[in-house]
């Protein structure tokens, strides 16, 4: 402990159980989730001892498994999921979009892969301000708003170094997808009216994803993408390249030109997917691997989780307003570095090393009172000196012999930027929003970035997305991790890591916890509806902080648990994903 002016609070909940509201710890303590808190977490997880997939969908995890009982790796399997979300899950899921893969390997090494988008040569730091230096809605919706896409050169990468499947093998399920598959709820559900308006203006859109006269489908109809399925045709005949040249990257640069986009020949041609060193820092005795600039997630979360181990978290009681404090007070500090020094390594100088230091969250811990806020006004970035329509989605896999892969992917916007490539069939991100368009005011998570993070051509744009491994203290595989939420990924993510660590929750429990959030800016604290209970938010705003209650965190957690060699996943209960074991 650093300080601890509540003294030494040792709260063993009492053992009498409210059937749906709580979770019994496997050291025996008991966490209360709030009475008024929809899930209950009593089902039991999903088990298995020679692999297991986890995604939002669950045509995309039976793939993944099928791969893993072929005899393919946990990356042969992560590629087949990946391309399989592309179809079934058209929100999110993407050949379109980018994303980031970590993976901690059987025989102990680990990788980042950073498949995030980049900026066209054309982009320009002020290509969204108007005449009154306003910042226009081009960012996020439309031609303009995409920036080159990264998930193919990705998978094809991951392929290269670690793939033992046949990469036309890997592609197959999703072609066979693409043919036609059973629409359901999972699906209906991301075609809001609003969506629908949205898409609408976009012909190629509408033909794809509206197809009852400019409506979506129904439950049991069957949705075909002929168009998108001839493009994975290309991808599967001819690699990266059936992407980057020839008839689709044809294709993207006519979409391009018929809504005044930027994206040209040479920028789908010079696109490659880099290997780098993943973020690595200690939490509780464990080891958190996660993903490294351009996404902010795993140096954030290590300032967060650096800070927070200063404090014997798991005394205090799970979601009582001191552990919310301190999360808040760990958050607001990390956020404020993430939006000031993060950005593209490859463009800028970024203290990478002293972010994620036990010295640095010393510092940083000094100013936190536990008996007040700090204003976020008064917290500025520590070295010298944000919501949304989300739609990223996270998919786990862990195969027979320990390998284990994390892939976060997004077209950023749900539908992106809502454009689909004519006569390609797939949609293309809106990514170009997470660029500060404006450095100091925020995008559309909020999130209020620095010039660092400025659009300059050939950049990749910072992300929130934090696909995460950790290992216990004798170096054995623990969880896999990840979420989608934009802004609000990194904190998901490490809520679910400290229910384990803190609270000993079981996979089932860490996933369907309730979940707070803070960012820096806005100066407040949200929490999902019914997550708190009346007399937790009184004490928080007595200690001076303004909070919140949202419909949802947007989280989509897809979680793995490994205890003495058994698998045990859950897919988050928010979205209606799917858990398989092998
Ligand atoms: N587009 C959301 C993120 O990358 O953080």
């Amino acid at each position: 402990m650093l300080r601890d002016p509540w003294g030494p609070i040792r709260y063993v909940l009492a053992a009498t159980v409210l059937a749906n509201t709580a979770c019994a710890t496997g050291t025996g303590t008991v966490v209360t989730f709030p009475a008024s808190w929809r899930f209950n977490a009593l089902e039991a997880p999903v088990t298995a001892h020679r692999g297991m997939v986890v995604s939002t969908d669950e045509l995309a995890t039976r793939v993944g498994v099928n791969v893993l009982r072929a005899g393919g790796n946990a990356v042969d399997a992560a590629i087949a999921v990946h391309f399989s979300l592309a179809v079934v899950n058209p929100e999110a899921g993407n050949i379109g979009g980018g994303g980031f893969m970590v993976a901690s390997l059987a025989d102990g090494t680990t990788a980042a892969l950073d498949f995030r988008e980049k900026a066209p040569a054309a982009a320009t730091h002020d290509m969204y301000l108007d005449a009154e230096n306003q910042v226009t809605d081009q960012s996020v919706v439309g031609h303009l708003s995409s920036g080159v896409p990264g998930s193919v050169s990705g998978m094809w990468v991951a392929h290269q170094r670690y793939g033992s499947l046949k990469w036309q093998d890997l592609l197959e399920p999703a072609l066979e997808l693409a043919r036609g598959f059973e629409v359901r709820a999972r699906f209906i559900g991301s075609l809001t009216p609003s969506m629908v308006r949205s898409l609408s203006r976009f012909p190629a859109s509408a033909a794809q994803f509206l197809p009852r006269n400019g409506q979506p489908p129904q439950i049991g109809d069957t949705l075909r993408q002929p168009d998108l399925r001839a493009t994975l045709q290309r991808i599967q005949e001819r690699g990266a390249d059936g992407f980057y040249e020839g008839e689709t990257a044809d294709l993207i640069v006519a979409e391009m030109e018929r809504g005044n986009g930027i994206i040209t020949l040479q920028d789908l041609a010079n696109y490659e997917a880099v290997w780098r060193k993943p973020v690595s820092f200690s939490y509780r005795g464990h080891t958190v691997i996660s993903m490294p600039p351009s996404s902010s997630g795993g140096a954030t979360m290590a300032e967060m989780a650096n800070i927070l181990e200063l404090y014997d978290l798991g005394s205090l009681p799970w979601h009582g307003h001191e552990r919310v404090h301190l999360y808040a007070e760990a958050w607001r500090r990390a956020y404020a570095d993430r939006n000031h020094y993060l950005a593209d390594p490859d463009f800028v100088d970024i203290p990478l090393e002293r972010m994620t230091s036990p010295t640095y969250a010393q510092e940083r811990a000094a100013s936190i009172s536990l008996n007040a806020a700090t204003p976020s006004l008064d917290v500025g970035p520590g070295m010298e000196a944000p919501q949304d329509r989300i739609n990223t989605t996270h998919f786990s896999v862990v195969d027979e012999l320990g390998n284990a892969v994390a892939v976060t992917t997004t077209l950023n916007s749900s539908y992106g930027s809502k454009v689909t490539v004519n006569g390609a069939g797939f949609v293309l991100n809106n990514e170009m929003d997470d660029f500060s368009a404006k450095p100091g005011t925020p995008n559309q998570f909020g999130l209020v970035q620095g010039e660092n993070n400025a659009i300059a051509p050939g950049k990749r744009m910072l992300s929130a997305m934090t696909p995460t491994i950790v290992l216990d203290p004798e170096g054995s595989l623990r969880m896999v991790t990840g979420t989608p939420g934009g802004g609000t990924i990194i904190t998901t993510v490490f809520q679910t890591i400290s229910n384990v660590l803190d609270y000993q929750m079981n996979v089932v429990e860490a996933v369907s916890a309730p979940r707070v959030h803070h960012q820096h800016l806005p100066d407040q604290i949200f929490y999902e509806s019914g997550g708190l209970d009346a007399e937790t938010v009184r004490s928080l705003e007595v200690l001076g902080h303004r909070v919140f209650e949202r419909p949802g965190i947007s989280g989509d957690v897809q979680m793995i648990l490994i205890e003495d060699g058994l698998l045990s996943a859950w897919s988050d209960p928010r979205r209606g994903g799917r858990a398989a074991g092998h």
